[in-house]
C-alpha cells in the first residue's frame, strides 16, 4: 500500500472514532499549534528569521513557483523512497536538520528527536548547540545513523575535542556549518531582548567538554560586581540549577556564569575560512559535510579541499535577509561538483510536495528543519514521529499520483517553472 495510503488510512480510521491528529498535518496549523505551545521567546527563536524575514519568504517562494507536472497512466503502484548517502540506504530522503537550543520548544529537547529519528529509520543531524550532550544523544540513537554538526568557533582546541567526541560517540559525518560565523540580525529576538544562550540554554556540548572547562578553570570568574537586584538573582539560580553539578556549589563557585561568559567568548568566529575546513579535513576520516553552501564557487572549492558533500542552505533565513533561496542556487552547485557528490538541501520545505521538487531539481535528501520542532513542542518524541511520517506520507503520494516509482525517476522534466 506504502507509507502515504497507510498514513491517510490510520488519520481517517481515527477519525471515524472522534479523533483528530494533536500534530496538524497542514503546516500552517502545525505552526500555529506549536505557537499556541510555546512561550512567546520560544517561538520567536524558532520561527524568526533575518530582518523583514524577506528570505524567509522567498524560501516559500522558490517553491511554489515551480510546479509539479505529473505523467500519467504508469502504474506507480509500488514506490522505492529510498537513497544512498556515504555508503548507507536510507529509507527516505529526509534527514533531521541541526537544530540548536531544543529545549525551548520541550523538555526531553535532543533526546525526544533522537528516539525519534531512530524509531523513524531518518538520521538526525545533532546540533552543535544542543541542550544534551552528544554523547546522550548518541545513546538515544543507538544504532541508527547519525550525524554531528559543527561550529568551529574561536578556539580551534574545542573544534577538535567536539570531533574527536563524535568520531567516539559513533557520528556518521561531521557537518561544517559555515554560514553562522555569527547571528544574523534576528527582528523576533532583538525585539524581545532575548538570547537563549546568555541563559546558559543549548550550551550542553561545551559546559560537558574537558576543553572548554579547562578554558574556564585557567580563567577564573572575577567575584560578583555590581548592585544584586531580584530580577539578575532569579536568572543566576535558573542557571545555576540547570548547570552541570549541584546548583548550591554553582551558586558559591559562580561556574554557570563563568561558563556562559566563556561560552560567549569561543563559540562564533568571524574570521572563519578556508583554513578551518582544510584543519576539519585533516583531523578526521569521517565524511566532512559543508552546510550553507549558496554559490557554484564555493560547492567547488569545498569539494576540491575534500568535502563529502554539501548542504545548500541558507539557514532556513536567520541569517541574511534578501539572500538567495537554496531551490534557486541548488542547479548551478549541482553543475559545479559533478554527479558524485551528494548535494543537500534545506531551507523552506514544508512537505512532501516541496521535497519532491527539490530531489526533480537534483538534490540527494532534503534535511526538515522548523517543522519537526513544531511536532517536538506539541507531542515530544511522538510529534516529531508524526511530522517525519507526513513528510513521508506526503512525498509517497505525490511520487505516486505523478508517475513515479523511485526517488532516482525524479527528474527537472517533472517541474516546470
Ligand atoms: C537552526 N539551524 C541550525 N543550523 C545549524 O547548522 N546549527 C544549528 O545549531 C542550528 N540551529 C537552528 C535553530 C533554529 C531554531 C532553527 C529554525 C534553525 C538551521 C537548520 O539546520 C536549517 O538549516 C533550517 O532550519 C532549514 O530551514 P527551515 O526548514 O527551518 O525553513
Amino acid at each position: 500500500m506504502g507509507p502515504g495510503r497507510e498514513r491517510q488510512a490510520l488519520i481517517y480510521m481515527a477519525g471515524l472514532r472522534g479523533r483528530r491528529p494533536t500534530v496538524p498535518t497542514d503546516p500552517r496549523r502545525l505552526e500555529q499549534a506549536a505557537q499556541e505551545a510555546m512561550s512567546p521567546e520560544a517561538f520567536a527563536y524558532f520561527a524568526g528569521g533575518a530582518g523583514l524575514e524577506t528570505t524567509m519568504a522567498a524560501n516559500r517562494r522558490a517553491f511554489t513557483r515551480r510546479a509539479i507536472v505529473p505523467r500519467i497512466l504508469r502504474g506507480a503502484s509500488e514506490r522505492d523512497l529510498s537513497v544512498e548517502l556515504f555508503g548507507r540506504r536510507l529509507e527516505s530522503p529526509f534527514l533531521l536538520a541541526p537544530v540548536g537550543v531544543l529545549e525551548l520548544a520541550h523538555p526531553e529537547a535532543d533526546l525526544a528527536v533522537a528516539r525519534a529519528a531512530a524509531g523513524e529509520g531518518v538520521p538526525m543531524i545533532v546540533s552543535n548547540q544542543a541542550s544534551v550532550p552528544l554523547e546522550e544523544c548518541a545513546e538515544a540513537l543507538g544504532d541508527s545513523s547519525w550525524w554531528f554538526q559543527l561550529y568551529w568557533g574561536e578556539s580551534d582546541a574545542i573544534a577538535e575535542s567536539f570531533v574527536r567526541r563524535a568520531e567516539a560517540s559513533g557520528a556518521g559525518a561531521i557537518v561544517l556549518t559555515v554560514d553562522t560565523t555569527m547571528l544574523g540580525w534576528r527582528t523576533r529576538d532583538l525585539d524581545l531582548g532575548y538570547l537563549p544562550f546568555v541563559l546558559g540554554k543549548g550550551i550542553a556540548n561545551y559546559t560537558s567538554d574537558p576543553v572548554f572547562n579547562a578554558l574556564i578553570d585557567a580563567d577564573p570568574e572575577p567575584g560578583p560586581s555590581g548592585r544584586i537586584t531580584w530580577k539578575g538573582l532569579r536568572s543566576l539560580v535558573s542557571l545555576s540549577r540547570r548547570y552541570p553539578g549541584s546548583t548550591l556549589t554553582n551558586l558559591r563557585t559562580g561556574r554557570p556564569r563563568a561558563g556562559v561568559r566563556a561560552f560567549v567568548e569561543v563559540s562564533g568566529r568571524p574570521s572563519l575560512a578556508w583554513e578551518q575546513l582544510e584543519a576539519l579535513r585533516g583531523l578526521t576520516r569521517l565524511p566532512v559535510v559543508v552546510k550553507g553552501v549558496l554559490h557554484p564557487d564555493d560547492a567547488r572549492r569545498a569539494v576540491e579541499m575534500g568535502a563529502d558533500g554539501i548542504v545548500v542552505s541558507n539557514h532556513g533565513g536567520r541569517q541574511i535577509d534578501g539572500e538567495v533561496t537554496s531551490l534557486d542556487a541548488l542547479p548551478a552547485v549541482l553543475e559545479a561538483v559533478g554527479p558524485g557528490v551528494p548535494v543537500l538541501l534545506d531551507s523552506g520545505i514544508r512537505g512532501g510536495g516541496d521535497a519532491f521538487k527539490a530531489l526533480a531539481l537534483g538534490a540527494r535528501a532534503v534535511l526538515v528543519g522548523r517543522p519537526y520542532t513544531y511536532g517536538l513542542a506539541l507531542a515530544g518524541e511522538r510529534g516529531v514521529r508524526a511530522v517525519v511520517r507526513n513528510f513521508v506520507a506526503e512525498l509517497d503520494l505525490t511520487m505516486a499520483l505523478a508517475g513515479c516509482d523511485s526517488v532516482a525517476g525524479l527528474t527537472p522534466e517533472l517541474l516546470v517553472g
